[in-house]
């Protein structure tokens, strides 16, 4: 089952017009939440983002918090997983005729979920492989978009090259993964990129910096450069389906040696309570 604009239908019957500015322009904005034992996590934040995404843009919220969590937990009835993924995205609307500007119209709201399975800790240990690129996104990628062909070109980039994810800069600055928060540990301090219009102020990126605090890691919200990365004792990415993962190998040069750092491990597992507390 998935919602759209207002009831729950089976997918396969889900259809929207090919006048929806969301598919001719990609004209509007969405949210990933993840859902652990049957509790969406951290909904207040994902749904303050989403209203700083409406607002940035200029769509109306075509609903108040508390009647979107009403629907997020209706639709989470019509699957027995403890676990999973929302996915919601709220478009412009649909319009009469294709044209750039646009008028007031009704917002198309999609949501669906998706069973989450995050990879277990003995997985994760393994480590995993990013590849660097410069970051030639707009300036407004606070804005949580569905227009996200920079985003996917990166990731095929990704897969081509057996990565997992590619790390962004702009001029030497490190930013963002192209569908996640960066972080680095250099002397025992976790570095990261201040938030702005550079990167996406992720939820999962809050939390990384709540449990670094809360395992006393100095945090320091500052940008890092390229030769930083490279040097780093620890690499990590972070977001909603991936939660914190330990980067080892970029561009094909190890980092520390391939070793996965004691700081990752300490955050992991504070992350895992805060995900049943
Ligand atoms: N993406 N930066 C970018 C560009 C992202 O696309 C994401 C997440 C994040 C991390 O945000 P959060 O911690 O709130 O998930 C950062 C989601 C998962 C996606 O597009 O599917």
């Amino acid at each position: 089952m998935v919602f759209l604009n207002g009831e729950f239908i089976p997918k396969d019957q889900a259809s929207i017009s090919v006048m929806d500015r969301g598919f001719l322009f990609g004209d509007g904005v969405y949210e990933v939440i993840p859902v652990y034992n049957n509790q969406i996590f951290r909904l207040d934040e994902h749904l303050e983002r989403l209203q700083n995404s409406l607002d940035s843009t200029h769509i109306t919220n075509p609903y108040k918090k508390d009647q979107w969590q009403k629907i997020l937990l209706e639709l989470l009835k019509h699957s027995a997983e403890k676990n999973q993924s929302l996915y919601l995205q709220v478009t412009r609307g649909v319009d009469s005729i294709r044209k750039h500007s646009f008028d007031e119209l009704t917002a198309t709201v999609f949501i669906e979920s998706n069973p989450l399975i995050p990879r277990t800790k003995t997985e994760l240990e393994k480590g995993y492989c990013a590849i660097t690129q410069p970051d030639f996104r707009w300036e407004r990628c606070d804005i949580k978009a569905t227009s996200l062909l920079a985003n996917i070109m990166y990731s095929q980039q990704a897969k081509q090259h057996q990565a997992e994810e590619v790390i962004l800069h702009r001029d030497d600055q490190i930013t963002e993964g192209a569908t996640s928060n960066v972080f680095i540990i250099k002397d025992n301090t976790l570095f990261t990129h201040p938030t702005g219009k550079h990167i996406l102020s992720g939820i999962t990126r809050d939390l990384v910096l709540e449990s670094a605090n809360a395992c006393s890691i100095q945090v320091n919200q500052t940008a890092f450069s390229i030769t930083d990365l490279m040097a780093a004792d620890e690499v990590w990415i972070s977001s909603s389906t991936r939660e914190i993962m330990p980067i080892t190998k970029i561009d094909n040069q190890l980092i520390n040696k391939g070793q996965i750092g004691e700081h990752w491990s300490q955050v992991y597992d504070h992350y895992q309570q805060l995900k049943y507390a």
